[in-house]
């Protein structure tokens, strides 16, 4: 994260003593340390109180859309009532989701067809005829819980790998 890259050139240019020669290594550690760049979008911690239930938002990891939604109880249930064996791609609610945080869905936003973004997260988009994601490019249907039904999307929405630092708290990545 950005304090982390700051203290890594903290180090770095203390390493190498003196202000003038830190001044002097500045644009050499900008175009020679990519991956302290990489290093920084590693993961994104993101706050979810403000998120009311029924309610999605979208960050950005990596470059990609990540979709968070705070799903409500009869949403919950909906999506673990689904007959798995039926699905292309048979994955349970449980499986897509962290036990005592099942109301959270954290999906990447990439339609596993093409890679077009998925409409459905926020409010007033169209979510297709499963109540869940809709990807206009080529008609591909999601259900609630990311789980392709519909189209020609091969996949179900993926999941990133995520981490609850508390209640109200993820860090994604
Ligand atoms: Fe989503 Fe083709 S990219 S349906």
């Amino acid at each position: 994260d950005g304090v982390r890259r700051r203290d890594f050139i903290y180090i770095a240019t203390a390493a190498f003593g003196g202000i003038g020669a830190a001044a002097a290594i500045w644009p050499f550690l900008d175009q020679m340390n990519p991956s302290a760049d990489v290093l920084a979008l590693a993961s994104v911690e993101v706050d979810l109180a403000p998120i009311a239930e029924g309610q999605g938002i979208k960050v950005n990891w990596r470059g990609k859309p990540v979709f968070i939604r705070h799903m409500r109880a009869a949403e919950v249930q909906e999506a673990q009532q689904a007959d798995v064996s039926s699905l292309r791609d048979p994955q349970s609610f449980d499986d897509r989701t962290q036990e005592g945080h099942r109301q959270w869905l954290i999906q990447i936003g990439v339609c596993t067809h093409l890679g077009c973004i998925p409409m459905g997260i926020a409010d007033g988009e169209p979510r297709g005829d499963y109540n869940g994601y809709f990807c206009p490019c080529h008609g591909s249907h999601y259900d609630n819980a990311g789980r392709i039904r519909k189209g020609p999307a091969p996949t179900n929405l993926e999941i990133p790998a995520y981490e609850f630092l508390s209640d109200t708290s993820v860090r994604i990545g």
